[in-house]
């Protein structure tokens, strides 16, 4: 496969690489910039962060589960280009010297990168920004001292006029016709249709989004991948549309798209996803491929259910539609067939009665335990409708269908709830694993109902502080 980005600059172009290759293995091994460190090798600890620009703008991303093509036709800073070519140091990097935010220096690369992406970007939730870059030794408060130190000081002149390759577009494009040749093993598409119609006739291949779990099979697990379609070029299968009555989300849409689409609309929801992961994460994660990969913990379906999504799939020309719940058959089995891919999701738009809640050992950057999402409206002092559904509490994403029924026609009393309350235990029969009991999740999915009757009567129930 042939690339092309820029690097700190510099135009790069590399013909018959490894699809999956990483970015930081490419960075350390064969350019030797050894400033970009590996942690974790798996996406937790933002040791590897470099910045990734393009048209839609500046994001930080961990090179360490972030395949070569995924960059095509991008450009990337690296913590080696952040200074001036004068040398002189990027604003973040003379605050962390300023305040002492670095000791052994490990972690620094990735937390200047990570700081200055969230400079250039205009940020200043640093907590947020900086949530998925662990620093082990220095402590957390002078490495947020710097950020705030660097919050009014300018953009450098280099950072601001950063360019993509442009007009060097790279020739592992879309799946063409080849003469009689054979047909290519890893390809890039550009368009929807091009993937669609390659994958049907490639059901075995391996579609690559984000790569948040895929980059995990191979740094991890050291899987081949064998044929694969890198989607991240995909313009038509990426973006939130306004349909009228519903919205329509392409199926390469971020994590951090939704999650700043739906703030205005649905706050609870971009409360949540704000937990979802890291920056990092979220900026590279789909909700395609959380939706695809069929996890009973993963935090998009639970929500999407609760909202009334429609999945959309896609096999070569054909299209079908299924309520998103209904894609999740068992454990590890969703209604896919081969060749199949999720196109999109439509939600319809509805007044803000969703809450969702995330439970996790960690705040940041961890994986639910259980993952509550509850839906309520109501008509007067009567609930007229009930979509409720759980991670975390079986084999798929699942809707407490025995609790909404419950639910359903009844007063907005304690009493009501207290009553649902126990429904949630003909709903769910959930397992012990090392997250959490399963008497745990059985309580506090049961709680989840509870706080929301309270949340709704006014009580403050999201108190992460505890003062004396
Ligand atoms: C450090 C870290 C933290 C994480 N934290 C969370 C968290 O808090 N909550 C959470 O829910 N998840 C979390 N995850 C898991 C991960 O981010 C999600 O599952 C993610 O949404 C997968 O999306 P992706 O685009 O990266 O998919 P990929 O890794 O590219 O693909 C995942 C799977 O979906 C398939 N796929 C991708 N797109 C499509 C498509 N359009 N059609 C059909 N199949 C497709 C792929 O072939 C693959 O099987 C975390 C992961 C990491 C590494
Ligand atoms: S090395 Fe830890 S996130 Fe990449
Ligand atoms: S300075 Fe040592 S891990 Fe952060």
């Amino acid at each position: 496969m042939d690339i092309t980005f820029r690097l700190n600059g510099e135009v790069v172009s590399l013909t018959g690489i490894s699809p999956t290759t990483t970015l930081l293995d490419w960075l350390r091994e064969t350019k030797h910039l050894t400033g970009t460190k590996e942690g974790c090798n798996e996406g937790d600890c933002g040791a590897c962060s470099v910045m990734i620009s393009d048209q839609s703008g500046h994001r930080a991303l961990n090179g360490c589960i972030l395949f070569l093509p995924q960059i095509n036709g991008k450009s990337v800073t690296t913590v080696e280009g952040l200074s001036a070519p004068d040398g002189t140091l990027h604003p973040v990097q003379q605050t962390m010297i300023d305040h002492h935010g670095s000791q052994c220096g490990f972690c620094t690369p990735g937390f200047a990168v990570s700081m200055a992406t969230a400079h250039l970007n205009g940020k200043t939730d640093h907590d947020t920004q900086l949530a998925g870059n662990l620093c082990r030794c220095t402590g957390y408060a002078p490495i947020i001292r710097a950020a705030q130190a660097a919050e009014t000081q300018p953009v450098p002149h280099h950072l601001k006029t950063l360019q993509l390759p442009n007009g060097q577009e790279s020739s592992g494009g879309p799946a063409q016709p080849d003469g009689g040749r054979q047909p290519p093993q890893h390809i890039q598409p550009t368009t929807t249709d091009d993937l669609a119609h390659w994958y049907a006739a490639h059901p075995d291949a391996t579609l690559i989004a984000g790569a948040t779990d895929v980059g995990l099979w191979v740094t991890k697990q050291f899987r081949d991948l064998g044929a694969s379609a890198f989607l991240n070029r995909i313009d038509d299968l990426r973006g939130i549309t306004d349909a009228g009555d519903h919205w329509r989300i392409g199926a390469m849409t971020t994590i951090a798209d939704l999650e700043t689409h739906f703030a205005p609309h649905h706050p609870s929801l971009a409360t949540m996803l704000r937990r979802y992961g890291s920056a990092q994460v979220r900026n590279a994660a789909t909700i395609g491929g959380n939706i695809a990969n069929g996890s009973p913990i993963g935090d998009g379906s639970p929500a999407l259910i609760a909202m009334g999504a429609t999945l959309h799939l896609r096999h070569a020309d054909s299209r079908r539609s299924l309520p998103l719940e209904d894609f999740f058959i068992d454990y590890g089995k969703q209604d896919r067939a081969p060749g199949e891919f999720v196109e999109a999701i439509t939600i319809p738009k509805q007044p803000d009665t969703l809450r969702c809640y995330k439970l996790s050992k960690r705040f940041d950057q961890d994986i639910s335990a259980v993952c509550g999402c509850i839906n309520l409206m109501r008509d007067g002092d009567t609930i007229i409708s009930a979509r409720i559904a759980f991670g975390g509490m079986a084999g798929t994403p699942k809707r407490a269908t025995a609790t909404e029924h419950s639910l359903q026609n009844q007063p907005f009393t304690e009493a009501t709830f207290r009553s649902a309350m126990t429904m949630i235990a003909e709903d769910f029969q959930p397992l012990s694993d090392m997250r959490a009991s399963a008497a745990y999740r059985l309580q506090t999915a049961q709680n989840m109902l509870l706080r929301y009757f309270h949340e709704a009567d006014g009580v403050e129930t999201d108190l992460q502080r505890v003062t004396s």
